[in-house]
């Protein structure tokens, strides 16, 4: 199949993302927020949404587009989705995680942290035993793919613990939905945040909910702001088909379009394939020219990766970062906390032609910076 492709500079980064001509041009318009045809394509937005996660209205399950980037969507469940005096269960494993516990102590909201190390995952006793000795801990949060390191946290087997034990579970999947299929209803997940401009691969401007209507339909009051009001977006969709206050209209129509792209391209599952493809010839071209990912591979997703600096003195991030962009390729600093790496996004509007693009520039850029020459670096690469 032969999709639209981006003349831009092409970012592997983890959003924005690289994005199809088709879904730019496609905010070449101009809506009114109150007119029929913006109503209606708000409207097939929220279903398709659900239909990505498998699920529908008729299941008993909503979308909500909230305005601004994924971060106001996020704190939007934590301060209108919490009931006050309930406790929040943050299980931490990167830099998302401890932002969403920053959230909820910013709301007064009593916070119980599970942390662990960014290239580890949770340990599910640890969460159940957590839950079984604190009745009061109404709501469970995670990251789905970590996107600091890359790492794949296992949202279903999360999932079972926390509806085991009659609580709501709240999954931060911002990075990893539409490209990463799983069982949103076995997963027995209340609430899951994603943003316009992760691998739905439209432009930002928004975020949005996808949840259970019966736990959403619990919380009309419970918003400690008015903007971030899920409920309160809800019921004004539901009502009229509006947003209450302005709507990003022309990413919106950006967003249609990706999303219609989704659907040619076979949907999440296929696109999950082709970020996979990038993922694996990335990991490949990299480990021959001896970079050394900091998660384990049996752990890491295909979204995002995070490589260790090479233990050379002549390696500088920053030279290394200028040297790719002046080629015209786009890559993104580290995020984890004890480790100096740096990331490369596989998501995107991106083909493995890319990747190996990237690859041929990343080659030149150490030969160039290593005054031996050597195109193979040192593989004992921690510092
Ligand atoms: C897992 C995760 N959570 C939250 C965010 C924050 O989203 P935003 O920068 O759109 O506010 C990101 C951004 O990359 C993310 O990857």
């Amino acid at each position: 199949m032969s999709l639209p492709r981006a003349n831009d500079k092409p970012l592997f980064t983890p959003g924005p993302l690289t994005t199809s001509r088709t879904v730019k041009t496609a905010m070449l318009r101009d809506l009114g927020s109150r007119d029929t045809e913006f109503i209606d394509l708000v409207r097939d937005v929220r279903r398709r949404l659900l239909d990505i996660a498998g699920v529908s209205q008729e299941k008993g399950y909503e979308a909500v587009p909230m305005q601004g980037s994924g971060t106001f969507s996020l704190e939007a469940v934590v301060s209108s989705c919490i009931q006050p005096g309930k406790k929040l269960l943050v299980i931490i494993n990167g830099a998302y995680g401890e932002r969403l516990a920053k959230m909820a102590q910013i709301h007064g909201i009593d916070t119980v942290v599970l942390r662990y190390k960014e290239c580890d995952l949770p340990d599910l006793s640890e969460v159940r035993s957590t839950l079984e000795a604190d009745p009061g801990i109404a709501m469970v949060s995670v990251c789905h793919c970590e996107t600091t390191s890359g790492i794949m946290n296992p949202i279903h087997e999360i999932g079972q613990i926390v509806a085991e034990l009659g609580r709501q579970y709240f999954v931060d999947s911002m990075s990893a939905f539409g490209a990463a299929p799983f069982d949103f209803e076995g997963a027995h997940i209340d609430y899951l945040v994603s943003s316009s401009n992760k691998c739905i691969e439209g432009v930002p401007g928004f975020a949005f909910v996808i949840c259970k209507r019966e736990s959403l339909a619990a919380t009309e009051g419970w918003s400690r702001t008015m903007s971030l009001d899920v409920h309160a977006q809800w019921k004004g969709l539901e009502s009229n088909g509006q947003f209450r206050f302005t709507p990003p209209t022309h990413a919106f129509l950006a967003f249609h379009q990706a999303l219609v792209e989704l659907e040619l391209e076979g949907g999440a599952e296929e696109r999950g394939s082709r970020y996979r493809a990038n993922y694996e010839c990335l990991i490949e071209g990299m480990g021959k020219l001896g970079f050394e990912e900091y998660v384990a591979r049996e752990l890491q997703g295909y979204i995002i990766t995070s490589f260790r600096y090479p233990a050379h003195d002549w390696f500088d991030f920053d030279r290394f970062y200028d040297a790719l962009n002046d080629r015209g390729f786009v890559i993104y600093p580290g995020k984890v906390s004890d480790a100096d790496c740096f990331r490369i996004g596989n998501i995107g509007r991106l083909f493995t032609s890319d990747v190996a693009s990237l690859l041929g520039a990343i080659r030149d850029v150490l030969s160039s910076m290593n005054p031996d020459r050597e195109e193979h670096i040192s593989t004992s690469v921690t510092r």
